[in-house]
């Protein structure tokens, strides 16, 4: 059969080294590439080009809840399941969904010759036995940490943090939807080769350091911890379960979430969330998040302000809730960082707004860290729209209401 394949190969000119290819986001195709495209989203000096190319492919045999189907060799599991017609569901929703396509959040695992395994990731082979009914199966997700923190993220509460204590246990959950050039937790966000955890495991790991370290929270943060919904309801179920009384704590871009998601989280134990609609000009949100197409962009930017808006309507009785974004004037205005503070003062002017001072990082070598004067005139500019719990990240510390300085 005659397909159109998509090949990487890896620039020379450009390559420097650096090792993220073996040790972080590896291969699973041998090096024989199967046009899955992580090592291309994941490369921190892209270096690594991708072609057409239309290429004659011996058919092989796989077996699919038990019946024989032909595929083109030299796929992933996930293409060749779309192939013959099986497709992955909208990120976020129940059931297979595929939204990273890195191999980090196991959103896209199937049982493949009676082992889990992530079909966006794995080559497919002649006889492969493939089933897609995981659900009685615990889930499973590469997880980094757990590790104490003394600020937390986005929504952690500004008044339990001193700087004195840690607040938070935390961990950080691989894989993402989004492309961030200036990705700031890209050795987690690109992990595809670090065993994964079932949400059990994470849980118990969760509680043991909160225990050691005194913490009154426990943080979800990523990546994006939202990919993988079954996983992430199971941790913040288990979690519940073992300490009734914790706060906890989960950061998101809120680009997939939807209400009925929304709603089973809180269900599940959640009751602090934290949401970074990161801008409110989709040309922006381009930039920040690296999307070329500008619908997908107008629409994930959107999504993100809603889902800000229904859990405020929803659920500010029973869930602390922050929102968040990253200010650097490379991509961002002070009248746009004003327009923010407008939306956010027309939801709630009470709300919580954390905003991040980006540093240099993955492909975006180029920025320059803002300043701490330049980020006390980004609290000055939301505080002056209205917002009455404004921090601000610095190199110094974080500046929250009062300009009370809590140093690192
Ligand atoms: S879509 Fe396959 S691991 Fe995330």
């Amino acid at each position: 059969m005659r397909i159109l394949r998509k090949i990487v190969s890896v620039d020379r000119s450009k390559c420097v080294g650096c090792g993220f290819c073996r040790s972080v986001s590896v291969c699973h195709a041998r090096g024989r590439c199967i046009g899955c495209l992580a090592c291309y989203h994941a490369c921190p000096y892209e270096a690594r080009v991708l072609r057409f190319e239309e290429v004659e492919c011996r058919p092989v045999r796989l077996f699919i809840d038990g019946v024989e189907h032909m595929a083109p060799e030299g796929v992933s599991v996930k293409e060749a399941l779309e192939s013959i017609g099986i497709m992955f569901g909208e990120p976020g929703s129940r059931g297979l969904t595929a939204p990273c396509g890195l191999g980090g959040c196991w959103a896209c695992a199937v049982l493949i010759n009676g082992g889990l395994e992530r079909s966006c990731i794995t080559p497919i082979r002649d006889g492969m036995r493939i089933e897609l009914d995981v659900e009685g199966l615990e889930p499973l997700r590469i997880v980094h940490g757990p590790q104490p923190h003394r600020v937390g993220g986005k929504a952690t509460p500004w008044w339990e943090v001193d700087g004195l204590r840690y607040v938070e246990a935390a961990i950080w959950l691989a894989g993402c939807d989004l492309r961030c050039p200036q990705c700031q937790n890209y050795h987690v966000t690109y992990d595809n080769s670090s065993v994964p955890m079932t949400p059990r495991e994470a849980a118990k790991r969760l509680a043991e350091c909160r225990r050691i370290y005194g913490t009154s929270g426990l943080a979800v943060s990523g990546g994006e911890p939202t990919l993988n919904r079954r996983w992430l309801i199971e941790l913040f179920r288990s979690l519940r379960r073992m300490m009734p009384e914790a706060r906890l704590h989960l950061d998101s871009n809120g680009t997939i979430l939807t209400r009925d998601y929304v709603d089973e989280l809180v269900e599940a134990g959640c009751n602090n969330i934290g949401i970074e609609p990161k801008a409110c000009k989709p040309e922006t949100y381009m930039k920040i998040t690296g999307i070329r197409d500008e619908e997908l962009a107008k629409r994930l930017l959107e999504s993100s302000w809603s889902i800000l808006e229904y859990l405020v309507s929803s659920y500010s009785d029973r869930v602390y809730i922050g929102a968040g974004f990253a200010y650097n004037p490379a991509w961002m205005t002070l009248e746009e960082v004003a327009e923010i503070g407008d939306r956010i003062a027309s939801i709630d002017p009470d709300l919580q707004v954390t905003v991040l001072d980006y540093f240099p990082a993955f492909r975006r070598r180029d920025i320059r860290r803002p300043t701490a004067s330049m980020m006390l005139e980004v609290k000055k500019v939301l505080e002056e729209r209205g917002l009455k719990t404004v921090i601000v990240q610095t190199g110094i510390g974080h500046i929250g209401p009062g300009d009370r300085i809590v140093h690192y």
